[in-house]
């Protein structure tokens, strides 16, 4: 990669943000070795990532929920599956059933263990995904466009474990094309061309809309109302980013 500088903080939700093509997978396969740094730095909780050495430790602390549920099951029942990556972390094998329980009672999967993945919906395999990746409890947990192939209801229901992980104190990077879900982030990076474009909070970044257009993106709805009323002489408060907001600034 080239030209991208940031820096995440612990404890941080960071919605990656950006049209396909513009770089923003590449540049988390860098954050646990799935692809080398090719020139610069990477310091990932305080490993070096620039090589091949920390390979195992950066997965360890960061793991990763792809697109597609179908590609990421292993194993023929729920249990094996989440169970699958403890085993290449050495975890001893009697840590390896309350581990699992865990990692599925997170993600609200309890009492699916002997199910088999292709009978679960979307929204549960990426649930299970995820339990698979908790089970090695890293402190950083990386969604590329995770809930990108679910219905609403799976969407909803990844996106409320996500909530869940940042409360509970996890690094979140969430990788995302839906603008709306980069409102409750702490901060948005958008990418563009393979470059990062801006980062700041989302009330910086969601109402730009100049940044946001040349950047192949469109502004949440209630941005583009703001806009619309203003170009039709209706200005206002401030420009909303929920339609919460909206409502209330409207009925104002
Ligand atoms: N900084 C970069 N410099 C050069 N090529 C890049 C850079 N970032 C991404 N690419 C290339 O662009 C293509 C799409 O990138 P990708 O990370 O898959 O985009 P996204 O996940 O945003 O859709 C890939 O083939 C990748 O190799
Ligand atoms: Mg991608």
């Amino acid at each position: 990669m080239s030209g991208v500088s940031l820096d995440v903080k612990k404890g941080e939700l960071v919605a990656l943000l950006g049209r396909n093509g513009s770089g923003k997978s590449t540049l988390i396969r860098h954050f646990n070795a799935l692809l080398s740094l090719q020139e610069g730095e990477l310091i990932v909780g305080g490993i070096d990532a620039s090589g091949k050495k920390n390979i195992w430790d950066l997965r360890r602390l960061s793991g990763m929920v792809f697109q597609n549920p179908d590609n990421q099951f292993v194993a023929p029942v729920v249990f094996d599956d989440v169970a699958f990556g403890l085993e290449n972390y050495l975890v001893p094998r009697e840590e390896i059933p309350t581990r699992v329980e865990k990692a599925l009672d997170a993600v609200g999967m309890k009492g699916f263990e002997n199910r088999a993945p292709h009978t679960l919906s979307g929204g549960q395999k990426q649930r299970v995904a995820l339990a698979g990746v908790l089970a090695v409890e890293p402190d950083i947990v990386i969604f590329d466009e995770a809930t990108s192939m679910l219905d609403p209801r799976g969407r909803s229901e990844v996106l409320s474990i996500i909530r869940q992980l940042h409360e509970s104190g996890k690094t979140i990077i969430m990788i995302t094309h839906y603008i709306e879900e980069c409102v409750s982030a702490d901060r948005v990076i958008l990418m563009d061309s393979g470059k990062v474009v801006c980062s700041g909070a989302p009330e910086n970044v969601l109402t730009d809309r100049e940044r946001l257009k040349s950047a192949g993106m469109m502004p949440p709805m209630p941005v583009r109302v703001y806009y619309d009323l203003l170009e039709r002489g209706v200005q206002l408060d401030r420009c909303p980013l929920t339609e919460e907001e909206l409502t209330e600034l409207l009925c104002r």
